[in-house]
This record gives C-alpha cells, structure tokens and sequence, in this order.
C-alpha cells in the first residue's frame, strides 16, 4: 500500500521523505493557500516534486472542462511525477477523459459515492480520491465507501488506484489497509501517530535501563 502526504509545505514533505516514510505527495488548493505566501505555486509545485521520488497530485482550478485540460496540461509540464489532480464533476470526468488520452496521469477527487467512483474509473482515473473524514463528519460511513468502492473495483476489473483521502486518525488508515485501498494520504500528524505505541516506547526504555546497568559499552 503507498503512503502519501497529505500537505504542500515543503519541509514536512522533506523530513518524511529523507525517512523514507512516504511514497508520494497530494495536495489540494486550500493545502496550497496555506503555503501561498508571496511565491509562485509553480515554484512550490516543483520544490515538492524535487522533494519527493513519487506521486505529487496538483489540484487544477477552473471548473469549466476547457480551462481544467489547460490548467492540467502546463501542470504536468512541471516535472515527471505530476498527478493532475481533478473535482468529480461533469467537466471535471471530461478533461480527465481528455488528459489521459495525452497520456497524464489524473486524480479524481472529492468522490463521496461508489458510483461516483465507476464514472470516475471510466473516465480513466489513474487515482480516484473517496473521502473518508468529510463523509464521517455528515454522519455518513467513510470505511463502507472504501469497502464499498473496493468491490465495485474488483467486480469488474477496473484498475483506478483506491486513494484513500480525508484520514484524520491511525484507525481510519488500519481500516483501509485491511479493506485493500491501494493508496492513502495522511496529514503529517497522522504519519507520525502511525510509528508510535506506547509499548514501543515503554519496551525501549527498558532495554536500555538494562543494558545501562551492565556499565558495559557497545
Ligand atoms: C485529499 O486529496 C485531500 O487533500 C485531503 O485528504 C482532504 O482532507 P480533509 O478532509 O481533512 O481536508
């Protein structure tokens, strides 16, 4: 299963990068306001791209099918490893039709239904992005769409990558794991819950307490 980071600062991506916790990157436009600053988003989008050996989804802007082609086509300019990242929407599945036929690679996002997720795959999604936290915080079942999905997926040999996306704790990650997402993005601070237990942690400072007591050096 490929991990990748949910966020657009640059740092973070480098620190779970260099650790070899990641396998690749998504962003969406509010990740990428919150990084905005003064610079240029192209410059961002290629820092990430530098910064990580994988996956980077970069979000188009416009809505109209026209303008999203244009927008997803001086993207995937950018560097190898960009993913134009698309909303679920009729022009949205029309300029993800007319990209991968030029052969970029697409990722259909804010998908809240399986067959939402079939017309994205027809479409020729590389990446469809079901969201799990937003379906949950409208009292929906964010894990029944994966699982959901998942089937759909395998009922008819469809290829789309399951990217699992909205995950807001380790729980909703085990879930997708066991359910055969192919992909999840995590924010940073889910990463970083996913490596500790506190038997770890507990484990560790016995070991050197004893190895301590020996007064013994290695
Ligand atoms: C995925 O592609 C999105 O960027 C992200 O997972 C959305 O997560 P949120 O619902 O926590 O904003």
């Amino acid at each position: 299963m490929k991990i990748f980071l949910d966020t657009a600062e640059v740092s973070e991506i480098r620190r779970a990068a260099d650790a070899g916790l990641i396998d690749g990157v998504t962003t969406n436009p509010s990740l990428m306001a919150k990084v905005a600053g003064d610079g240029d988003p192209q410059d961002t989008f290629m820092a990430i791209c530098d910064a990580v050996d994988g996956p980077v989804s970069a979000e188009v802007v416009a809505l109209d099918a026209e303008g999203m082609v244009e927008e997803g086509t001086r993207l995937a300019a950018l560097a190898d490893n960009i993913v134009v990242k698309l909303p679920l929407t009729e022009d949205g599945l029309r300029a993800c039709r007319a990209l991968t036929s030029k052969g970029v690679k697409t990722n259909v996002t804010l998908c809240f239904s399986a067959p939402q997720a079939l017309l994205a795959a027809k479409a020729g999604a590389t990446y469809i992005s079901p969201f799990i936290g937003r379906l949950d915080d409208i009292g929906g079942e964010g894990m029944e769409l994966i699982a959901q999905i998942r089937q759909v997926y395998d009922n008819y040999g469809i290829d789309t990558q399951i990217l699992a996306a909205s995950i807001r704790h380790p729980l909703h990650m085990v879930e997708s794991m066991t359910i055969g997402a192919d992909c999840a993005t995590l924010p940073p601070k889910v990463l970083y819950q996913l490596l500790k237990h506190p038997l770890t942690d507990k484990g560790l400072e016995a070991f050197l307490a004893d190895w301590k007591s020996t007064g013994k050096e290695l």
